[in-house]
């Protein structure tokens, strides 16, 4: 079984980016800038703004956080994003989701200028992503699709099956992984809430993603011998020997899949740490795309 280390991958990539990053730097060029919006107080999606923030820090962009109340209405948000649209200093921009009941999500990102958004969330670079046309990938699947490639896992003629049909990523991993190319030409099953007899499909999986948010779901028991494991679950639970009152535990149960696993990501430090790092690759290709 090996590990599939988005902690150490991660920090590849952002040396990788903070190299690019210094080359704008030695010719006198504006260096990428991304804007984070966040509206309202929720723990999990500060500290998620907060990563970028820093990583973004770290590699050498500019970045702005824009925090917004919880009362916030969706005319003013929309206001906001106007504001960044128009923004030629702003490189590409987020809006950290979810967003309060009273802000319809879709308008949201409908409002985004396509060109700054570094999530690939607006439809038009949700549509070209699914025509092959060269966009901004999802951070989370583009983060899974790196992984995979970084370790040369087999993902031609595998069948992969997607727990979970979010827009941020069960949706888009399982268009990603049916495209042509590496990693893709998988066959690919997406499964959902509505989905029947999950661990007879699970248990002919090569490559299973799971996305759903339910600590220690996939059980040894659904997978076959040496199943590639990815596992996006970020599930705070509460944890009192933790000096934070909780720890962060994923979707599969590490200890028992991982005896049966080929490949797995573990939680913290597989996932996550990548999804972080592709938002800032996009950020920098938004840059470079203003350049050319
Ligand atoms: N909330 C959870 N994941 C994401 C993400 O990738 N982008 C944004 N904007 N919000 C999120």
């Amino acid at each position: 079984m090996q590990i599939l280390d988005g902690k150490k991958v991660s920090e590849d990539i952002k040396n990788e980016i903070a190299a690019e990053v210094q080359k704008m730097k030695d010719n006198g060029e504006k260096v990428p800038h991304l804007a984070a919006i966040i509206v309202g107080n929720d723990g999990a999606s500060l500290t998620y703004v907060g990563s970028k923030v820093k990583a973004c820090e770290r590699v050498g962009f500019e970045s702005t956080l824009v925090k917004m109340p919880s009362t916030t209405s969706e005319t003013e948000l929309l206001k906001k994003i106007k504001e960044l649209n128009q923004n030629d200093d702003i490189d590409g921009f987020i809006v950290q989701l979810p967003l309060p009941k009273q802000i319809d999500t879709q308008n949201i990102i409908m409002s985004i200028d396509p060109s700054k958004d570094v999530d690939g969330f607006h439809p038009e670079n949700f549509g070209k992503m699914a025509l092959d046309m060269s966009t901004f990938i999802p951070a989370t699947p583009f983060g899974i699709l790196e992984l995979l490639e970084r370790y040369n896992v087999t993902t031609e003629g595998k069948h992969t099956v997607v727990i979970g049909r979010s827009h941020i990523v069960g949706r888009p991993m399982s268009i990603l992984m049916g495209r042509k190319g590496f990693p893709g030409n998988s066959t690919v099953t997406l499964t959902h809430s509505h989905t029947k007899n999950i661990n007879q499909i699970t248990s002919q999986a090569d490559i299973i993603i799971t996305a759903l948010g339910v600590p220690n779901y996939l059980k040894a028991e659904m997978i076959k011998d040496d199943a590639v494991i990815i596992d996006v679950g970020i599930t705070r639970v509460v944890d009192e020997t933790s000096e934070k009152g909780y720890r962060i535990t994923g979707d599969v149960d590490f200890e028992m899949v991982s005896k049966k696993a080929s490949f797995i990501t573990p939680v913290p430090g597989g996932v996550g740490p990548m999804t972080i790092a592709m938002l800032l690759k996009n950020t920098l290709l938004a840059r470079e795309q203003k350049r050319l």
